[in-house]
């Protein structure tokens, strides 16, 4: 049994590829949880485990879908963030899903982000150029002096279009993408022929539940992909869960020595992420958003 835990059977929704939270079961989410009781030879009363617990004070689990962690390593909610999923979905978008090109330019959308920040430091530590797209000054300068990336572009200003000109004179070579909709639309036309996207997700189309009804840049994209010969592909991480050893050999030594920066939003308790968790949905949450609960 582990403190911190997940209840029912998944059910799966149609625009997600995550089980949808049925009426009275636990808030889905990655936790990292205490083991309180065990009878499983792995785990001993103490290991801190990560795993798909859910927001619950105690869960049962017969250890197949726990990892434990080394709180030596980094602080315990660095294994929920840049050590954790999220750090695991930017380095297999950047790793495994793509062929890695170093030394052309990466664009990374909402850079500022949880998986952004992630996925645009691992674009410094393989030597690309970086540019990192985000909402909001405060944030463009997070990704220039904080990450050190070479360039950020700011989609609120009025003449973004022209300082993401600016930012990829060379065009783009590689793209990993959070946000899907209008900001793909504007990188379209900088793809250097063989660009090769990875589409970490689509932030902007996550609570979206019709068929989208207005223009669409689907022709544009289609010429794209045939006359610029790109790769565009999506994953999903929960099928690259067998490389968190690899991962944790690439890049916990870069975040035990600093040289991986990483911004957390902690909410503390479970009665204030009710008020908190809609800021995520509304670009106001710099880095990781974790909710400590006990
Ligand atoms: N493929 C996988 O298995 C996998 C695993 C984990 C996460 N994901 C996906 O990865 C993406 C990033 O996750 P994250 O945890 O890094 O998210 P996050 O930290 O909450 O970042 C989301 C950011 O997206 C930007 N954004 C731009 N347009 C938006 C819109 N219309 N609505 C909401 N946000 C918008 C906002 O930043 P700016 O205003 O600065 O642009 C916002 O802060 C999400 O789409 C998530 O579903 C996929």
């Amino acid at each position: 049994m582990a403190r911190g835990g997940t209840g029912s059977a998944p059910r799966v929704h149609a625009n997600s590829d995550q089980p949808t939270i049925g009426i009275g079961d636990p808030m889905f989410g990655f936790t990292i949880a205490v083991i309180e009781q065990s009878d499983n030879p792995g785990f001993a009363v103490g290991d801190h485990v990560a795993g798909m617990s859910g927001w619950q004070d105690y869960a049962v689990s017969d250890g197949s879908d726990l990892r434990k962690i080394d709180p030596e390593v980094a602080p315990l909610s660095a294994h929920l963030g840049v050590l954790g999923m999220t750090g695991l979905t930017a380095w297999v978008g950047l790793t495994r899903i793509i062929n890695p090109k170093p030394g052309g330019t990466l664009v990374v959308t909402a850079a500022a982000g949880a998986v952004g920040t992630a996925a645009a430091q691992i674009g410094k530590l393989r030597g690309y150029r970086v540019v990192g797209v985000a909402g909001g000054p405060e944030k463009s300068r997070h990704l220039l002096e904080d990450l050190g990336l070479d360039a950020a572009v700011d989609h609120k200003a009025a003449d973004f279009a022209e300082r993401l000109t600016d930012a990829v004179p060379d065009g783009i070579d590689t793209v990993y993408e959070n946000v899907g909709a209008s900001l793909f639309g504007a990188l379209l036309p900088h793809l250097n022929p063989k660009a090769q996207l990875a589409i970490g997700g689509v932030m902007s189309q996550i609570t979206r539940t019709q068929a989208f009804e207005g223009p669409g840049r689907l022709p544009d994209l289609l010429r794209a992909v045939v006359y610029k010969d790109l790769t565009i592909r999506g994953f999903s991480v929960p099928d690259h869960f067998d490389r968190y050893p690899e991962f944790l050999a690439d890049l916990a030594p870069a975040a035990a020595q600093g040289r991986l920066h990483y911004s957390e939003h902690i909410i503390e308790g479970l009665e204030n992420i009710p008020a908190s968790f809609p800021e995520m949905f509304q670009g106001r949450v710099m880095g990781k958003m974790i909710a400590k609960i006990n």
